[in-house]
């Protein structure tokens, strides 16, 4: 049996990427680089500094700031995308999650999160929902970023679990072979990219049966 859930935020929880494209497209606009909502999809999962030098190579401009300059563009970008946040309410918590979530605390499973964003705790108290999960595992004490299985197997630790008993939840093709090379059963959200590696696919979490997906191999 599985004893323990573990949710990506963004894409899976609420929905941040169109905030991230404003703030991201914003400061690419200053810097003469155009990127669009295809260009960023591939951010998705993906870290800030790694988002910011996928935007520098997509520009060609990836040699022409230091990294003191480019700790200084990536702050920038946060400080209007914690602007954004904001505007954040319990409306913004993506169809099915509640339920989801109301289910897994009535049945006392332990639920964690594993995202890349540092503002995962800030946005969980503005959907209103951060004391549902036990563990959020903080990207600053990482040492790599999805597809790398570190952010997952710390949760699981956290949730005083086995990799195998427990249930990761993504949006992101970086995130599923993160869950899967954890040795996780891996439950993806489905986008409008392919989610290649997953165990199950749905669009929302109240789709699944909870009683089915605990007794899942
Ligand atoms: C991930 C998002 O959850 O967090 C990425 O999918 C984002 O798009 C990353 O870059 C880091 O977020 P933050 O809030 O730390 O800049
Ligand atoms: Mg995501």
């Amino acid at each position: 049996m599985k004893k323990g859930f573990i949710f990506d935020l963004d894409g899976v929880i609420t929905d941040t990427a169109s905030f991230h494209f404003i703030a991201w497209k914003q400061l690419a606009d200053e810097l003469g680089i155009i990127i669009d909502l295809k260009f960023n999809e591939q951010l998705k999962g993906i870290s800030r500094m790694e988002s910011l030098e996928r935007i520098l190579r997509q520009g060609g401009k990836e040699t022409d700031y230091s990294l003191e300059e480019k700790e200084a563009l990536a702050d920038k970008k946060n400080t209007h995308y914690v602007t954004l946040l904001q505007e954040l309410t319990p409306e913004n918590i993506l169809p099915g999650v509640e339920t989801f979530l109301k289910e897994a605390a009535s049945r006392a499973i332990p639920c964690a999160i594993a995202s890349a964003s540092k503002n995962a705790p800030f946005i969980l108290e503005k959907l209103g929902i951060k004391e549902c999960f036990s563990v959020i595992v903080d990207p600053n004490t990482l040492a790599k970023g999805k597809p790398d299985p570190e952010i997952f197997l710390r949760a699981a630790k956290g949730l005083a679990i086995q990799p195998n008993e427990a249930i990761g939840f993504e949006d992101a093709q970086a995130g599923i072979e993160a869950i899967k090379a954890a040795g996780m059963y891996a439950v993806g959200i489905q986008t409008e990219e392919a989610l290649v590696g997953a165990n199950k696919i749905v669009k929302r979490l109240d789709e699944l049966s909870m009683d089915e997906l605990l007794k899942s191999e």
